[in-house]
């Protein structure tokens, strides 16, 4: 079975990593040779990682084999599934649903890995919506168990059952949830990081004191800043914008300080810098 991951950044080659460990020929698709390079490095990386580990027992350069990498689209003909892990921004993926509505058959799937965005939304762009379903990875995929399954106004019980199905195969924990802002996961996580950069902003405490109270006080793996650095102060500025924007509520006004920080492009641990310094 072929699936075609859209977008090569952390979560799509995630998703195609694990895909590909799990026996499925992948194609990942990018606008730019480079950043399909980039990806294929990281996915070596991660499995290198996991293979010493002996957390998987196939050898990496044979899981790799099984993904091939694209810039046009038109690559992902013949996929049964598309999942798309492209940049958070509405307007991007309603254009390349539009595009893929028309290069593909009825019965593919279109799911998509948005962590806010609507699904119900998304789908509308398609003539398919019973065929559009949100199917929501968490960082680092190829660690994190849960995969939210969130069903659009129109998606079909069958595409969710799919999907959920299929996250099973991947040994992965999926959970049913509804189209609504932030589904789950974020509606929970991102108020509690942006509660945590008021809190530094305000004088509270400094980062390393605020991460070592979620870390040992609540027992977090990790503690929010240290966290929002890994998924990404401009994800978790859209995500928080979605949350304000469409429940309408002034608590989820995203931080003074991470809009701030998002300006000045310090995004975290992909641009070495947000509320730590990394080697890049
Ligand atoms: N592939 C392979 N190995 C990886 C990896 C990857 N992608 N990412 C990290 N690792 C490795 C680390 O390199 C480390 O290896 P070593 O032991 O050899 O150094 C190992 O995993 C364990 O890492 P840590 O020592 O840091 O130990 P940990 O027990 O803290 O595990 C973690 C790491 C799983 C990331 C853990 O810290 C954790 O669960 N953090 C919270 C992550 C989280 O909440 N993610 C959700 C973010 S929200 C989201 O993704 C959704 C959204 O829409 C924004």
């Amino acid at each position: 079975m072929k699936i075609a991951v859209f977008g090569s950044g952390t979560m799509g080659s995630g998703i195609a990593q694990v895909f590909a460990t799990y026996g499925y020929q992948v194609v990942m698709i990018d606008v730019d040779k480079k950043i399909l390079e980039n990806a294929l490095n990281n996915i070596r990386k991660s499995l290198n990682k996991l293979y010493d580990k002996k957390a998987i027992k196939e050898d990496p350069e044979t899981i790799i084999s099984r993904i091939s990498t694209g810039e046009d689209p038109g690559y992902s003909s013949g996929a049964e599934l598309i999942i798309e892990a492209i940049v958070e921004k509405e307007e991007m993926k309603i254009d390349l649903f539009k595009k893929l509505d028309r290069i593909h058959g009825r019965n593919v799937i279109f799911a998509t890995n948005t962590s806010s965005i609507s699904i119900t939304k998304l789908a509308s762009a398609t003539s398919r919506p019973e065929k559009v379903v949100g199917m929501h990875f968490f960082n680092p995929v190829p660690l994190m168990k849960l995969v939210e399954v969130v069903k659009g106004e129109r998606t079909s019980d069958e595409t969710v059952n799919y999907v959920y199905d299929l996250a099973k195969k991947l040994e992965k924990i999926p959970v049913k949830t509804q189209d609504y802002p932030g589904f789950v996961a974020n509606r929970i996580l991102m108020p509690l990081i942006n509660e945590a950069i008021l809190s530094l902003s305000e004088g509270v405490a400094g980062p390393e004191d605020i991460d070592l109270v979620a870390k040992y006080g609540l027992n977090h793996p990790m503690g929010p800043l240290e966290l929002a650095d890994l998924i990404g102060l401009d994800v978790c500025l859209d995500i928080m914008n979605v949350l304000y924007k469409d429940l309408g509520d002034p608590k989820y006004s995203p931080a003074p300080l991470l809009k701030r920080m998002v300006a000045a492009g310090k995004l975290g641990r992909k641009t070495g810098e947000g509320f730590y310094k990394y080697n890049k």
